[in-house]
């Protein structure tokens, strides 16, 4: 069903998906999750034997979600009136997948959007999950993705850096544009799990590569490198954001508020300490940058034995405060990816974190890994 609104290569990744979610987890409490129900139960809404009564293609002229088509029972509770008419500040883009209004791909609505407009554009998301690939051009700042909700919203894809040719072109949505912001969104990479020594199965849920992009109640949602927070200055608030390898990686300068990290690296049997997975890979290469990734009153749970951080280039540069760590964390906390002449140049600091992982000193700076 799925496939007569994205096509097939899209009803062959649902198929990706009802894999990877076994190994999807929603937050209850910092430190326990369990596994998520309400993104399935979107997708049996959208496998209903009567879906779509109104299929809207790319090239049908039918936006009214009432009575331009044949009635679709789907669109009753669908807010009449929606989208709002445009002000000189602000235009709505409307994305549904039932064909309620105007566009049933999030991509379709990113093509509609003017190159260089001096507004901001709002792709307002209805609930479900958009089994496609999205790109945000440089050309088209300042749009917002509104979903409806972490757990009810979202937008998944199946690329690795195999498929893909390169971890970096990997992800399931690419942002080069300035200015953007996204809510109550999830993205997630639904990719195979890679086992221990796989090669090339490196699978990015997001790349964020514009300037003054800001996340609000959004969720991240891969195994390794699941967010590339490439570059920029970045803002993230009370997201979710699930991973194993480097699931935080990039060269950005991103501040994280309140949000809450999930390890699902593989689990360690006790007494066992060999390292399965690491929460973040920050990139810096000079001294005189100025990136780094900041994490104030987050709190880290899951499975593993892992590192808070290893230095993928020599200037790396990572601060927990105020942090809650479980016992997952590795009692060295860091990492120096081999190369010892790092453990002079990166910088490297938990304060005033709690928790079994955490290293209690009240300022534990350690540029030693
Ligand atoms: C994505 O999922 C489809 C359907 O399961 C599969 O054929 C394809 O190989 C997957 N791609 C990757 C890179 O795993
Ligand atoms: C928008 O900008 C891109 C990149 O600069 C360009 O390729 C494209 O043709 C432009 N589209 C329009 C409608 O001007
Ligand atoms: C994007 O929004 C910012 C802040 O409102 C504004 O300063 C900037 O001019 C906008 N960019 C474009 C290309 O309109
Ligand atoms: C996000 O969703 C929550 C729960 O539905 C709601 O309370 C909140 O206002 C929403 N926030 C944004 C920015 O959409
Ligand atoms: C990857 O590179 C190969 C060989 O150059 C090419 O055939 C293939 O189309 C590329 N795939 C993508 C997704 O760019």
């Amino acid at each position: 069903m799925i496939s007569q609104i994205n096509g097939g290569a899209a009803a062959a990744v649902v198929a990706a998906f009802l894999v990877f979610s076994a190994h999807l987890y929603f937050p209850t409490t910092a430190h326990l999750y369990c596994p998520a129900t309400p993104l399935l139960q979107g997708l049996s809404d959208l496998t209903e034997p009567s879906f779509p009564f109104c299929p809207l293609t790319g090239t049908s002229t039918c936006t009214d979600h009432q009575y331009g088509c044949k009635y679709n029972p789907l669109c009753d509770d669908f807010p009449p009136d929606f989208p709002p008419p445009d002000t000189p500040a602000l235009t709505v883009f409307c994305v549904d997948l039932n064909g309620c209004c105007d566009f049933t791909t999030v991509q379709a609505a990113v093509n509609a959007v003017p190159n260089h407009s001096r507004k901001r554009n709002v792709v307002w998301i209805n609930k479900g999950i958009y089994f496609e690939k999205v790109t945000v051009p440089a050309s088209k700042p300042n749009i917002t993705f509104q979903g409806q909700g972490f757990d009810i919203t979202a937008i998944a894809w199946n690329d690795t850096a195999k498929s893909a040719n390169g971890t970096f072109y990997s992800a399931s949505v690419s942002v080069f544009a300035s200015g953007f912001v996204a809510k109550n969104i999830s993205f997630i990479n639904v990719a195979p799990i890679p086992r221990p020594g796989a090669v090339d199965a490196q699978a990015v849920a997001i790349r964020i590569s514009g300037d003054q992009a800001a996340f609000w109640g959004c969720g991240f949602f891969g195994a390794q490198d699941t967010l590339h927070d490439d570059r920029g200055r970045h803002y993230f608030k009370e997201c979710f954001i699930q991973g194993s390898i480097d699931f935080i990686f990039g060269d950005a300068r991103s501040l994280y508020e309140n949000c809450r990290l999930i390890s699902i690296a593989d689990p360690v049997p006790s007494g066992q300490r060999s390292i399965t997975g690491s929460v973040t890979a920050h990139g810096r290469v000079s001294e005189d940058d100025n990136t780094g990734y900041s994490f104030v009153k987050c709190s880290i749970g899951g499975t593993g034995w892992i590192w808070l951080g290893r230095a993928w280039r020599p200037y790396s540069r990572v601060v927990f405060a105020y942090a809650s760590m479980s016992d997952i964390i590795a009692s060295e906390g860091w990492n120096d990816w081999n190369d010892p002449s790092r453990d002079q140049t990166v910088f490297y600091v938990e304060y005033k974190c709690t928790g079994d992982g955490a290293n209690l000193a009240d300022s534990a700076i350690c540029s030693e890994a």
